[in-house]
């Protein structure tokens, strides 16, 4: 099968979060299953651009609205990640440092999706499917199907998989005018509660509709940012496959971003080393519990609440636990969690920014993750972390529910709380603080970590699966 993935991210070119783990893994599983797998995605300025080399295979012609732009389709020469990766370069719309959070995103990534619609109506001949992912590609569906001009591709099947359902791609109906000429009458195939909704959109016209975990599709049904009445009638079509994580990135054997690698035999001095460096570099008691977070500090992730549980925990448990926190987004809770360290007299730490390097090191030298996700579709989180022999304490939501199994319950090795509230994180916390306190069980549980397969294997399968039931 010749799958063509579009995705606004993917590892190790452009990330902003799990998206870019996923475009980054999942075509590099499908190709080594023998299928041809690309991936399409905006070109930013990253360093990968200018440290690899690239052919051009397209120039076009094309307009949004009533401003005419060229753009370039541009090939990585090497086949470097596995799979055929080709940008999309628009000048001056694209090219810019950050992927989000530019006032004209809609403009830049409608202009990308009408590029790559343009470049495969090039083609002579058509791919098997069109794998669109978050509402940055949603349109694509649409687009193939209902515009005049794209009509030559309207039998290529589509799927559309939901990576986070809170970000939907809203557009004024006044910018109506992006999207190249449609069939009026089919106006309300974009339309949701008065304006165009990229998201809405893709979920109505993919043939088929993935979200990343089942519990999430499950929970969608009753909480989707304001959709939850679309998932339930469009059901039928959907079905939730787990993410998988990339097994060669993410493997504290041969991870390239730490100096101590371990597998599950020399977990616990391998572990030990890891923990040291992190806690002389972040100034911390290697001695006590470290409970890490990394991650956006928005309120999706339940960073808002990190500040008070910590502030709780030293007041009702003791300084019996040191905390290291990685992310960036609110300047509000930065501005917390600024307070929280200095209160913390030493006993947390707090790194403000996005450092892939770190990462790797907090996952392989701490004790504990955190995650108190108010939504969490799947999470990779967890799943690194496990890999690492680092127990998770997840709130029971989404892809954290389907993970994560409590140590309380047979042949568990994680601990789970069921709401994102400040009273149940700190009790978790003094669940972990107390499970520390017995090297033995933490001991048998990380080799129950170690053990479990999360790898794209099996979730690529039921990829596949879908892919040859259209
Ligand atoms: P989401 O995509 O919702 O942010 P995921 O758990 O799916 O959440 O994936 C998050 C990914 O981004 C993980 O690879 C995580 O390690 C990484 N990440 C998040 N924040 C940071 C940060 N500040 N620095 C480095 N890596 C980060
Ligand atoms: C989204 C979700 C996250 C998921 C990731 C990859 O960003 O928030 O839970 O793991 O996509 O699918």
């Amino acid at each position: 099968m010749e799958v063509i993935h579009v995705s606004a991210e993917c590892y190790p070119v452009a990330k902003a979060g799990g998206l870019g783990d996923v475009v980054g893994a999942l075509p590099k599983y499908q190709h080594q299953a023998g299928h041809i797998a690309k991936v399409v995605m905006p070109m930013y300025q990253t360093k990968f651009l200018n440290t690899h080399e690239w052919d051009v295979v397209h120039k076009g012609y094309t307009n949004l609205g009533n401003w005419w732009f060229i753009y370039t389709i541009i090939k990585e020469r090497h086949n470097t990640l596995g799979f055929d990766l080709y940008l999309v370069d628009i000048n001056g719309l694209l090219d810019r440092e950050r992927i989000y959070g530019y006032d004209d995103d809609s403009a830049r990534f409608i202009s990308f999706q009408i590029a790559v619609v343009d470049w495969l109506s090039s083609w002579k001949h058509h791919p098997d499917v069109i794998h669109v992912h978050d509402h940055q590609a949603a349109l694509i569906p649409f687009m193939i199907k209902h515009t005049y001009r794209y009509q030559q591709l309207r039998d290529i099947p589509t799927v559309l998989t939901i990576h986070n359902a809170e970000y939907q791609g809203w557009l004024g109906w006044d910018k109506s005018y992006f999207i190249p000429a449609w069939d009026t009458w089919k106006s309300g195939l974009l339309e949701w509660n008065n304006s165009i909704n990229a998201l809405a959109c893709g979920i109505r016209c993919a043939w088929k509709v993935t979200t990343v975990s089942r519990s999430y599709l499950e929970e969608l049904r009753g909480s989707a940012n304001g959709l939850e009445a679309l998932f339930e009638y469009e059901k039928g079509k959907c079905t939730g496959i787990l993410n998988g994580i990339d097994t060669k990135v993410w493997d504290p054997e041969t991870d390239r971003y730490i100096e101590n690698h371990f597998n599950v035999k020399s977990r616990s001095g391998g572990k030990a080393e890891n923990k040291k460096l992190l806690c002389e570099r972040f100034a911390l008691d290697e001695k006590k519990p470290l409970i890490s977070f990394i991650g956006r500090l928005v309120g999706e992730k339940g960073a808002d609440l990190l500040p008070a549980a910590i502030g709780d925990s030293f007041y009702y448990i003791g300084r019996k636990m040191n905390f290291l926190i990685l992310g960036s987004g609110s300047p509000v809770i930065v501005e917390n969690l600024e307070k929280a360290r200095t209160l913390s007299e030493g006993d947390c730490s707090i790194y403000i920014g996005y450092d892939e390097t770190l990462s790797h090191l907090i996952y392989a030298g701490s004790d504990f993750i955190l995650m108190p996700s108010r939504v969490e579709p799947c999470g990779l989180n967890q799943m690194y972390a496990m890999r690492y022999g680092t127990i998770p304490i997840v709130r029971n939501t989404g892809g954290l529910k389907d993970t994560v199994r409590d140590f309380g319950e047979p042949d568990g090795y994680g601990i789970r709380f069921n709401n994102a509230i400040v009273g149940d994180i700190t009790q978790a916390v003094w669940r972990a603080v107390q499970l520390y306190d017995d090297p033995v069980l933490m001991d048998e549980l990380r080799r129950r970590m170690m053990r479990l397969d999360f790898s794209w294997e099996s979730s690529m399968k039921h990829y596949l699966d879908l892919y040859a039931s259209l």
